[in-house]
């Protein structure tokens, strides 16, 4: 344990100390993907505050950012009968478990301790179900954030860049200066993550909000979708040879150790900062992707509840609880590099950069220019994320020019959509329009007639495999 992770658990013990369990509430098996150092000590200050009051923890770590391979191995636990306690779970996939009707119902516990008061809107969308409580937010992140080593910039006589223009200097000056311009790890989910914050100073929040959560075929189409993806090619330039497959915290320290000048990465990115020692404006820079300033593309960790058996539930209540404390909130999301998920929760012991996320999102609610992160789940449906996901990073690694990454987008995103919502099968009512239940099964049967342009591209064919049984669907509209 190194010296800020001791810090930590030895603050938040002390900051736990008074709660005296009347008697241990059980156990809670927790499936999440916090595998990196600064995770693992946000991780901890949940953990030590679970067993503060008799809860014991049993861990169930699933490494991948962005949590990809975390859904995958949660799938096959509940298909097993068998789900964790509690799960690590991001925006839309909340919701389809909640349809799937796996998840647990909280709201008297949301009732007692007022959780419609204090959580936003924006989360309790993702929280909620049905007018029924199945999640607890534990921090909001956002993703349209730089993180830039100050002593680099400092060298080069750099200040904080606040246009595309100012930034492809930066990173021009940095190249020339022998650094790596820009730390990146080469998956899908963090290309997607820069995509976000490019989409969004490409186009300003209106055309984000009618390309990636609309997903009006026209914006994406558009030349500025064009733009995007011209910029997302020139930040290529930037990264190093080695970057395929390299974990987003590697390219973190990658920063944080003065190789590399700039890493754009969603804010748990400060948790590796900070895990190691480093404070911000004296060892690193926050500021938001130029031309996203003003905005905020969030994403908000939610642990959702499973339905689990009687005797696992009282541990489970008492995890929700915990994590929904005001002490908690700030505990765990100084350490993590979020911020908290409730609204009445003060700033005074968050650093520069959290002060700055805590303001950046208030303004952004209050001025209506917050919007969900497509890369994490909260712009649209997996399925839909994917489509995305798979163009965005085909075209990063040189597959499609700009131009056919447009093209592709347009109809990979129109494949999802349809795979998505189709006309239901005979069983629950011809004419009606049907979601499917189980996104890893495939459609088989879906009529030629229904398939539309969208047949041609590659995410709609390869996604084209589910038999057609009404089990398989949810009726959404008549
Ligand atoms: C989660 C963060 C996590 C990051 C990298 C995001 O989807 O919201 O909590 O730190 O992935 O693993």
């Amino acid at each position: 344990m190194n010296k800020r992770t001791l810090l930590a658990a030895v603050s938040t013990a002390a900051l736990f100390a008074s709660y005296v369990p009347a008697h241990a509430a059980g156990e809670v098996e927790v499936l999440h993907w916090w595998t990196s150092g600064g995770e693992a000590a946000a991780l901890n200050v949940l953990k030590d505050d679970l067993e503060t009051k008799g809860v014991t923890w049993q861990d169930m770590p699933i490494a991948g950012g962005g949590g990809e391979q975390a859904m995958t191995v949660l799938r096959a636990r509940v298909t097993s009968g068998n789900p964790p306690v509690a799960v690590q779970m991001l925006g839309f996939d909340i919701l389809d478990w909640a349809a799937e009707g796996a998840l647990a119902n909280l709201n008297e516990v949301a009732a007692r301790e007022n959780w419609d008061e204090v959580v936003p809107a924006a989360l309790q969308s993702f929280s909620k179900y049905e007018d029924t409580w199945i999640a607890a937010p534990v921090n909001v992140h956002s993703t349209n954030w730089v993180w830039a080593n100050k002593k680099i910039f400092d060298e080069l006589g750099l200040s904080e860049p606040t246009t595309w223009d100012e930034l492809v200097a930066a990173l021009d000056k940095i190249k020339d200066a022998g650094y790596i311009p820009l730390a990146h790890g080469g998956q899908a989910w963090q290309e997607a993550t820069i995509f976000d914050g490019i989409v969004m100073g490409a186009g300003g929040p209106d055309f984000y909000q009618r390309a990636l959560i609309d997903l009006d075929p026209e914006a994406l189409g558009s030349e500025t979708m064009k733009i995007a993806f011209d910029r997302m090619a020139t930040l290529r330039s930037y990264v190093d040879d080695n970057f395929s497959g390299r974990d987003w915290n590697l390219a973190s320290s990658m920063v944080i150790e003065g190789q590399a000048g700039m890493q754009m990465m969603g804010d748990w990115a400060k948790g590796e900062f900070l895990n190691a020692g480093k404070q911000p404006g004296e060892d690193f820079l926050c500021f938001r992707i130029p031309g996203s300033q003003g905005t905020v593309t969030f994403n908000a960790d939610q642990f959702a509840m499973f339905s689990v058996s009687e005797d696992r539930r009282e541990a489970q209540i008492e995890m929700a609880s915990s994590i929904m404390s005001p002490a908690f909130q700030t505990a765990f999301n100084v350490v993590k590099g979020s911020v908290p998920a409730r609204m009445d929760v003060p700033d005074t012991a968050f650093d520069a950069c959290g002060k700055k996320g805590m303001a950046d999102l208030a303004a952004a609610s209050e001025s209506g220019t917050l919007f969900g992160s497509l890369a994490h789940g909260h712009a649209a449906a997996a399925s839909v994320k994917n489509a995305f996901y798979d163009v965005i990073t085909a075209h990063f690694n040189g597959e499609f020019s700009s131009e056919e990454a447009v093209e592709e987008l347009v109809n990979a995103v129109a494949g999802a959509l349809l795979l998505e919502y189709v006309r239901c099968p005979g069983a629950l009512g011809a004419g009606t329009t049907c979601r499917r239940k189980n996104r890893r099964q495939r459609w088989q049967q879906l009529p030629k007639s229904d398939r539309g342009p969208a047949y041609r591209s590659r995410a709609f064919r390869s996604a084209y495999r589910v038999p057609c049984h009404a089990s398989f669907w949810h009726r959404v509209s008549s």
